[in-house]
């Protein structure tokens, strides 16, 4: 089916904090290749965004840094906006949720499903915060994981295991406003009934959509094969949409419930800047909807979504959703609250004129199949040897040899040779498989694709050396230079949607304009004669010393932001509480791990009294083999307990480092086992 017109969305930033990597490479980077490829083929593409500016993530963040949810959304929505623009993210229009625009899309939406008796109105039992007399959202609940024993998993994921909880798996909950442990208290809300779309959700996305990404059919199948239950649109909070109703005072619409309306609402005020139309964006069949997401938005966004669209009745639905998983960064998870990231306004700071340097490295660790990792150190390799050393190197040689010999001026081509078919031939094709590679959402693939061309433009002057021939046979100078300079014509269309800076660049040089898509794979895109600008570098050469200082920058905030979590002083206690601790240096004997356990070690140490069994919870920092034969500190009067089946007697005293580790506390000469500690 070919479409007339797409739509394409990328997943709402939320504004509470500024835009990483991570965001870029999972979800901005590939969406703006995908749309300026469609636009390069000349189609009807409408590309929206905009802040995510309602619901708790908000409410958090202005909480923990003491300011007004307001204050937050307007510093944040500032600065991604301004950031994206930067990086060449070309919106069409980049809105924000908190628009009267949105409101009123967002609270008709809800009224269109409520008068359509879509919605089931139930009384439930829910958390509430008696000291701050409000009901708690599942961010706002920390309690013990059931599943690991994290201490402070949120009432709707554990972030230590990636197990998404319910506020009452949690084992003590406490309310993370007042601290105390929350009462369940009744409140009504407005569920969507996902259970009865099951049958529906199966034809449409399992049925109808075998072609999508993997990742994301397979999520969706297990969502569905697990059983859809009734998910409430509304939330006890007083920082959203109103919900539209009478009763339903102090009630808001649920942020997953407003914020995709975000796209729409984003498309009506595009419209309305432009003279436009926007319903048949999306309400014309003819329109392709495509959803770029990260994998933790893909049951909003191929589930819950279509669910509203569908009940709603007018509205086309998601083709296609091509999510992607997450981008890691130097090994560890990326984390907004340990500040481990590298943040796009900072890099566009520290790296000016570099945009499209980020661009290339993330789409060339783009985590498409599976998460992937980014690191400094792969960063300069891949601008060094393949920007520079492969794309820049080759326009380069073909500009300057031009201007050396031919002042300029394209050469025509003469005879051909067997050489010049076989990369005019190489030529015509790649246009098309890199088309292939775009349509099947497979970025890393055409990009690779794409520095083929380069590749080859560089093995072409390699094979065919004019520098060699220039004094005897000009004319077979002319033609392959006229055949290397088409190339570069040629990679100034298939590098665009990645690159679009330096083909701005390269353009310039060529002094051409307005190339289509349709127009790669010619070798006639420059006419003899046709005189060219002057040569500039594409891409610089980055030394060590500037990833060196990205690399300290993050050990920086990883030290800095751990000084920050430094514990408060427990209360204070007598001299006489102190020495009730028998506390002593020991030396451990034999170690080996506990089974069943990650974090465990069974440990036999001698105290200089006894030899006794302590279990310790060093698994993930000591090996059994580095542990045997360390001095240690003991408290030897704790009373026993029984960890995972085994007797305990007594702790070995740990301290923790900066970046979550731990450190055995040792005396700094060697102490007999038994030697006391006061
Ligand atoms: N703000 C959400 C996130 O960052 C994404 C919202 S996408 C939308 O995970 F469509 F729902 F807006
Ligand atoms: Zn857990």
């Amino acid at each position: 089916m070919t479409f007339q017109r797409h739509t394409v969305a990328a997943a709402l930033p939320y504004a509470n904090g500024p835009v990483h990597i991570g965001h870029l490479a999972g979800v901005y980077v590939p969406a703006d290749i995908y749309v300026r490829y469609l636009r390069l083929q000349g189609k009807d593409v409408l590309f929206v965004c905009g802040s995510d500016e309602l619901g708790v993530p908000i409410t958090l963040r202005a909480k923990k840094e003491g300011v007004t949810p307001q204050h937050i959304v307007d510093k944040y929505h500032t600065m991604i906006d301004q950031s994206f623009k930067e990086l060449g993210i070309s919106f069409d229009h980049y809105s924000r949720t908190s628009s009267p625009v949105h409101w009123e899309t967002a609270s008709g939406f809800f009224k269109t499903l409520y008068d359509k008796g879509i919605f089931i109105e139930e009384v439930s039992k829910q958390y509430y915060d008696e000291e701050n007399q409000q009901f708690l959202a599942d961010r706002y609940i920390q309690g013990t994981c059931p599943n690991c024993e994290y201490e402070s998993a949120y009432g709707d994921q554990c972030e230590n295991c990636g197990t998404s909880l319910s506020p009452s798996d949690l084992i003590n909950p406490k309310s993370m406003l007042s601290g105390q442990p929350p009462v369940l208290k009744e409140t009504r809300h407005w569920y969507l009934p996902m259970d009865k779309y099951e049958n529906w959700l199966r034809e449409y996305i399992l049925d109808g959509h075998k072609e999508w990404k993997a990742n994301v059919y397979g999520q969706c199948k297990s969502w569905i094969d697990q059983g859809l239950k009734p998910r409430a649109m509304t939330r006890d909070l007083d920082w959203g949409v109103p919900v539209p109703l009478e009763n339903a005072e102090g009630k808001v619409l649920y942020v997953w419930f407003d914020a995709p309306i975000g796209y729409i609402s984003a498309t009506k005020e595009w419209a309305a800047m432009n003279q436009k139309d926007w319903e048949p964006y999306w309400k014309d069949e003819n329109t392709r909807l495509i959803h770029f997401i990260g994998k933790d938005n893909i049951v909003f966004h191929c589930i819950i979504f279509p669910v509203v669209l569908k009940a709603h009745g007018s509205y086309i639905l998601p083709d296609n959703v091509p999510a992607n998983e997450f981008l890691n960064l130097e090994g560890d998870k990326i984390s907004t609250s340990r500040n481990w990231a590298v943040w796009l306004h900072e890099y566009l700071e520290d790296l000016p004129g570099k945009e499209d340097v980020l661009r290339y490295v993330l789409c060339a660790n783009a985590p498409e199949t599976k998460d992937n990792d980014f690191t400094w150190k792969d960063f300069q390799a891949r601008n060094n040897n393949e920007l520079v050393a492969i794309f820049g190197n080759f326009v380069n040689r073909v500009m300057v040899l031009t201007h050396k010999y031919f002042e300029g001026k394209v050469p025509p081509a003469g005879r051909l040779y067997d050489l010049d078919h076989k990369v005019l031939t190489k030529l015509s094709e790649f246009p098309g498989q890199i088309a292939k590679s775009f349509e099947a959402f497979r970025f890393r693939e055409a990009l690779t694709l794409m520095m083929d061309v380069a590749r080859m433009g560089n093995k072409y002057l390699a094979d065919s050396e004019p520098w060699k021939l220039i004094k005897d046979d000009p004319d077979r100078v002319g033609t392959i230079l006229n055949i290397s300079l088409q190339i570069a014509a040629n990679l100034n269309v298939l590098a665009n949607p990645f690159l679009p800076k330096t083909c701005m660049k390269l353009q310039n040089m060529l002094q051409m304009e307005g190339l289509q898509w349709q127009d790669a794979g010619s070798a006639e895109l420059l006419t003899p004669g046709h005189q060219l600008d002057k040569a500039v570098l594409l891409f610089e050469k980055i030394e060590d010393q500037l990833v060196e200082r990205q690399v300290e920058k993050l050990r920086t905030s990883k030290i800095e932001n751990a000084v920050m979590d430094v514990a408060e002083l427990k209360e204070e206690i007598i001299f006489d509480d102190f020495m009730k601790m028998d506390i002593r240096i020991g030396k451990v004997v034999e170690a080996e791990k506990v089974p069943k356990s990650k974090k465990l070690l069974k440990l036999l140490v001698d105290t200089g009294l006894d030899q006794r069994t302590i279990v310790s919870g060093i698994a993930q920092h000591y090996s059994p083999e580095e542990v045997v034969g360390q001095q240690v500190t003991v408290l030897l009067n704790l009373a026993p307990r029984k960890i995972m089946g085994i007797e305990s007697n007594g702790m070995i005293l740990m301290a923790e480092h900066a970046d979550g580790s731990f450190a055995f506390l040792q005396p700094d000469k060697e102490i007999y086992p038994g030697g006391e500690v006061s």
